[in-house]
């Protein structure tokens, strides 16, 4: 399976990460195009895939081609390859917001299978939500779905409005994740707790929570109450949270990113 990227940024290099290592795909099988050519070299360094500065010269052979630039720049990118990709080609779009009849209209082609992936991709642990045309065979289907398994679950749905949903909850996800660990790095510091140790704690007990989230199938409040003896330190803080609005919050910050999502779909019809 040969497969081209139009696009090595944070996200290609992810997916390609994730390819090589947890697929065991040969990096002489994928081939990265990007208008940088320092990006070319250090992915080149990196992965020993090729590079080249040619969308179209990327494409050419290919079985899969991965739309993975940012948003902004797509129609210069499918102005560049309307018309140069073969119907056989599978076209797969991780391009916020980007709709499939975008895409196909804009491309002149209509194999497509758009995803939302996340960058935990780059050690298998990522979690892609996908959906596909109807033009995309059964054989495509399951290229597209090996693929993705590669870089950690996947969940395929027939109605492409939970893509923009999911890019607001697991793609922009990690950045929510990240900046939690960071402020609560931050705050055990400032309680006087060295900088290592703190992030130690506060990494294994996001994965543990996590974890025991995932394989105890309780609710997330009982498992919260096992935790919250009757007025303890747990009590003392969670009343802080609330009072400081954090699940609100949260959910401010997941319908701004949806909105986005939605808003950069309009922007680029
Ligand atoms: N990052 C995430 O966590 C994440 C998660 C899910 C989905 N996505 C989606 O993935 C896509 C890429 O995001 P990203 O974070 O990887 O962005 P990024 O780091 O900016 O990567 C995009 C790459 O494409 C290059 N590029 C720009 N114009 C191009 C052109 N005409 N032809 C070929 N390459 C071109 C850029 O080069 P320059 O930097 O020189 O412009 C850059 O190296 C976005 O649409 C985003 O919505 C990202």
């Amino acid at each position: 399976m040969k497969i081209a990227f139009i696009g090595g940024g944070a996200m290609g290099e992810a997916m390609i990460s994730g390819l090589i290592r947890q697929a065991s795909a040969e990096p002489e099988a994928i081939t990265v195009s990007d208008v940088d050519q320092g990006r070319l070299r250090v992915l080149a360094e990196r992965h020993g895939i090729l590079g080249v500065a040619e969308n179209r010269q990327a494409i050419r052979g290919k079985d899969i081609v991965v739309l993975s630039v940012k948003p902004q720049v797509l129609p210069e990118v499918t102005d560049g390859l309307r018309g140069e990709i073969q119907p056989g080609q599978l076209v797969v779009s991780i391009i916020a917001g980007a709709r499939i009849e975008t895409l196909s209209r804009q491309l002149e082609h209509d194999c497509i299978v758009r995803v939302m992936p996340n960058t935990p991709a780059q050690i298998g642990e990522g979690i892609s939500v996908w959906t596909a045309t109807r033009a995309v065979t059964s054989e495509q289907k399951e290229m597209a779905q090996t693929t993705l398994t590669a870089l950690g679950k996947e969940i395929y749905v027939a109605d492409e409005k939970y893509i923009d949903m999911a890019t607001a909850v697991s793609g922009s996800g990690p950045a929510y994740i990240f900046l939690m660990i960071e402020a609560l790095v931050d705050a055990a510091v400032h309680i006087g707790m060295p900088r290592k140790m703190s992030s130690e704690l506060v990494l294994q007990t996001m994965l543990g929570s996590a974890r025991i989230a995932e394989v105890s199938g309780k609710h997330p409040a009982e498992l919260r109450n096992m935790v919250t003896s009757p007025g303890g330190t747990t009590a003392a803080g969670l009343l802080r949270l609330e009072e400081g609005g954090l699940r609100a919050i949260l959910t401010q910050a997941i319908i701004a990113a949806y909105e986005r999502a939605k808003e950069l779909g309009k922007e680029q019809k």
